[in-house]
């Protein structure tokens, strides 16, 4: 067993979570993974003609019906994402009216926006004082990690450019931020994401000051993810060089270099994107949120897939208790060969 500050700070078995992937479904995955003893994450769901507010009661109501196990959800702080105000003021009283829900969600992960936006809310703050909750935020860069200690965070998810779905403009590989964020904020719990799937980068994390990993494309190419099989199967033969960075809804995202990527060159700076996208219309919107949809139900040419350089590094599309077993046994053969190299 690996013990860390973050597996005592959450009362979990080993130092792994899911990465959320909205705006799709995760809560098949979320629940293998909390039973295999990491923290499931579930995503904010905003798949055309769904109310996030409303998916992620239905989420946490699934997860307490079919594990005892702890759990946490993620809110898109974006202020293009849609029913965001009612999520962040309607989340945590509806954690708080249920006492099973109460006692298993202890993880607020806040994304793709302002830190501040969820500690805000009135019912956060009453909730924090009758839970073990515990709000963290993505830091893709020191100066966003900054904010993140000034909105009083009890931990950070330190997300670099390699990884998957939503990124910013930063551009920094986990690598060089996590060794960035380690040297200003060594004291501030730390969950390295980002370009994970195997035991031996679980090792290097562990190294580079954090408490743990979240892993996205890893999970998708399980078996229990609800992706669909076309999607999981674009892993395992996937290269990093098949991803890149493209537009995506809330800012830059690493997406597979298909069709519909090809036609969504990367913004060169935020100023470009707020200019671009102060010239959609109706439509063009609608076709987006039509792209995700689209690739939810298999067609990965014309639809966003999203996934990370990692897939250069993942095989097989596995059972997520063999994944995390297998990457827990990995790091520990990696720690123990580390440390016999000390003379
Ligand atoms: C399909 C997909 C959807 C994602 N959606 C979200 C999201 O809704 N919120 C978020 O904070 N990050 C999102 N991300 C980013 C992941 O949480 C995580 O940062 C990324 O997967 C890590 O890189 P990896 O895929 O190499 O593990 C998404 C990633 C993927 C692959």
């Amino acid at each position: 067993m690996i013990e860390t500050n973050i597996t005592k700070m959450f009362g979990i078995k080993h130092p792994i979570f899911s990465a959320p992937m909205g705006p799709f479904f995760t809560r098949e995955l979320a629940l293998a993974v909390s039973e295999a003893g990491g923290l499931g994450v579930l995503s904010n769901v905003n798949i055309a003609g769904t109310n996030p507010t409303k998916e992620h009661l239905e989420s946490m109501k699934f997860m307490v019906e079919h594990t005892d196990k702890p759990f946490g959800l993620n809110i898109l702080t974006s202020r293009n994402n849609r029913g965001v105000k009612e999520m962040v003021r309607k989340v945590p009283k509806l954690i708080m009216s249920d006492p099973k829900i109460k006692e298993q969600c202890i993880y607020i992960l806040t994304s793709a926006g302002s830190s501040r936006f969820l500690p805000s809310s009135k019912y956060f703050q009453e909730l924090r004082k009758v839970s073990e909750i515990k709000h963290f935020h993505v830091a893709p860069a020191v100066w966003l990690a900054q904010k993140c200690v000034d909105s009083k965070v009890d931990g950070m998810v330190i997300t670099g450019t390699e990884g998957g779905g939503h990124q910013s403009f930063e551009k920094v590989t986990t690598l060089v931020l996590l060794q960035q964020i380690n040297k200003v904020f060594p004291d501030v719990p730390k969950i390295a994401c980002g370009g994970f799937a195997t035991g031996e980068g679980l090792a290097a994390a562990l190294s580079l000051g954090a408490g743990a990993i979240a892993m996205g494309s890893r999970f998708i190419a399980s078996k229990q993810s609800e992706f669909h099989e076309k999607y999981k199967a674009l892993v395992p033969p996937g290269s990093p060089q098949d991803t890149g960075l493209h537009w995506g809804a809330f800012g830059p995202i690493r997406l597979f270099r298909n069709k519909y990527a090809l036609e969504h060159p990367a913004p060169g700076s935020k100023e470009e994107m707020v200019e671009r996208e102060k010239n959609l219309t109706m439509d063009d919107m609608l076709k987006e949120l039509d792209a995700y949809e689209r690739v939810y139900k298999g067609d990965t040419e014309n639809g966003a897939v999203l996934l990370g350089q990692s897939i250069g590094i993942i095989d097989s599309i596995e059972d997520v208790n063999d994944i995390i077993e297998m990457v827990i046994k990995q790091a520990e053969v990696a720690i123990k060969n580390n440390y016999s190299m000390i003379k």
